[in-house]
């Protein structure tokens, strides 16, 4: 009784010059076969992408979606083996399609990204439906031909046309809904006579059409474009990027520079976010309200709290920061980053797997890594920790109220007590109890009159020499 979507994604995608399959190919950082299948609805009886070229990328990427929760129905897929066209993709999803139980079919195109999911809902309810869209040069889109009352009549390859069909500007958008009897009889009657010795999946769509009514809908035509070449898939990206910044300042989010600014579709905004130029945000990132984004920086899954201000050139990845937080500029929060509300972090600090507690501050030029900060903590210029011992990762725990002397190095694993002060350019190797003044360098000395002591030999040998 139920509905399972056909996801065609064997070709090679000779136009994209590549090695990545075109499925994989990215529109604002997500692939294109990930944009149809997030736009399926949950109550599908499944989905089946046909696959054959870069499979094993294919098979992989899906595993990764399922394990991320990206999938909202269950996805399998289907070999073609030598892809002998859309009608031979079809003819070999027969046992997967009858072992899923369809009653009904939605067929849809892998390379073909930005179909809407009010759309694809609409396509998965009717009992007959084919999307078609009127372009004023239908070049190589096959010609749809209709019959008085609208409905299909025929689907003709531009390469088996005759001049008056070619003339016909509606074309088959490649997205179709079929009752799965009448498809699976008509795939098991085509034959591949014609202009591309390939099996049609469009004579099949035709046969059906015969016995029962097809619909034709015309649709947005940038809903049915497929990526077939770079410059597609730098139209598609143009298109993505103009439909979700459309919607986003609509939500009350400011872009500064539109052109420059990337925002993928799985990025939530808040109100008052402001986006300066050059900014990228791609995959899960969710941004608090009134946060500012700064020039050029690029966030990959994140989450931003309530406030937080981004000066320009940062890089964030799979970090969580506080409400009210102040990073950057030139700072790089890499994975497991998790700032609580009020961190600063400064230029050219880099974090990983790291925790800082409220308040806390590292302002300049550290890498903090495997590391917990807790509140108030001060850590100065040049601090770093020595978490890699060539083999294994250990960690540095510091307390609240410590502060750290610049130029200090943390041997891990290492442990640092609340409130002690560490002076500037120690390198501590054991743990320092709460309260205590740990200073590990050389006792200075001076030597009056040594400066102009030295120089004066300096000139000599300058001379000698
Ligand atoms: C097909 C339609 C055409 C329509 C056009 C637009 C047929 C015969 N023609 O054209 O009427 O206007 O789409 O969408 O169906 N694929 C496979 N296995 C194959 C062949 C193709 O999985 O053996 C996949 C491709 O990877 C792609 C999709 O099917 O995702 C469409 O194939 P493509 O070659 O781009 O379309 P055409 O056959 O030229
Ligand atoms: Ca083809």
């Amino acid at each position: 009784m139920s509905t399972v979507a056909v996801i065609l994604a064997a070709g090679l995608g000779t136009r994209m010059k590549s090695r990545l399959p075109k499925v994989l190919h990215p529109i604002l950082g997500d692939p294109s076969l990930l944009w149809v299948l997030r736009t399926l609805p949950p109550a599908l009886g499944g989905a089946v992408v046909v696959i054959h070229h870069g499979k094993e990328l294919v098979l992989e990427a899906l595993d990764a979606w399922r394990a991320a929760g990206l999938l909202h129905c269950p996805v399998t897929a289907v070999d073609q083996g030598e892809p002998l066209g859309t009608g031979h993709a079809l003819q070999v999803c027969i046992p997967e399609l009858d072992r899923l139980g369809a009653r009904k079919v939605a067929i849809l195109c892998g390379d073909v990204p930005l179909t809407s999911a009010a759309t694809v809902r609409h396509l998965c309810s009717a009992e007959a439906l084919l999307l078609a869209m009127d372009l004023p040069a239908p070049g190589s889109y096959g010609r749809v031909i209709q019959q008085a009352d609208g409905r299909l009549s025929g689907i003709v390859e531009a390469k088996d046309a005759t001049p008056a069909q070619l003339a016909v500007q509606r074309v088959n958008g490649g997205a179709y809904a079929l009752p799965w009897p009448a498809l699976k009889k008509a795939l098991q009657g085509l034959t591949n006579q014609n202009a591309q010795k390939e099996y049609y999946l469009t004579d099949a769509v035709a046969a059906v059409a015969r016995d029962l009514a097809v619909a034709v809908e015309v649709c947005d035509p940038e809903e049915l474009a497929g990526m077939n070449s770079r410059q597609d898939q730098a139209a598609l990206q143009a298109a993505a990027q103009r439909r979700i910044q459309r919607y986003w300042m609509a939500e009350g989010v400011t872009f500064l520079h539109p052109d420059s600014t990337l925002v993928g579709p799985r990025v939530a905004l808040s109100r008052d976010v402001l986006l300066e130029p050059g900014v990228r945000l791609e995959g899960a990132v969710r941004i608090g309200e009134g946060c500012r984004i700064g020039q050029g920086t690029v966030i990959t899954d994140a989450v931003l709290g309530e406030g937080v201000e981004v000066r320009p050139y940062c890089v964030i990845e799979q970090a969580v920061v506080g409400a009210g937080a102040k990073v950057g500029p030139f700072a790089r929060l890499r994975e497991g980053t998790d700032l609580a509300e009020g961190v600063h972090i400064g230029n050219f600090v880099e974090t990983k797997k790291a925790k800082l507690h409220r308040g806390a501050k590292a302002n300049h030029l550290a890498y903090l890594g495997d590391a917990e900060i807790g509140e108030g903590t001060n850590i100065g210029a040049g601090v770093i920790t020595c978490n890699y011992d060539g083999v294994n990762k250990h960690r540095t725990v510091i307390g609240d109220r410590v502060f750290v002397g610049s130029d200090t190095q943390l041997v891990a694993p290492v442990t640092i007590g609340d409130g002690a002060l560490i002076g500037a350019g120690s390198t501590i190797t054991r743990d320092v109890p709460a309260d205590a003044l740990a200073l590990s360098r050389a006792a200075q000395t001076e030597k009056e009159g040594g400066a102009s002591r030295l120089r004066n030999r300096q000139k000599k040998q300058t001379r000698l020499s």
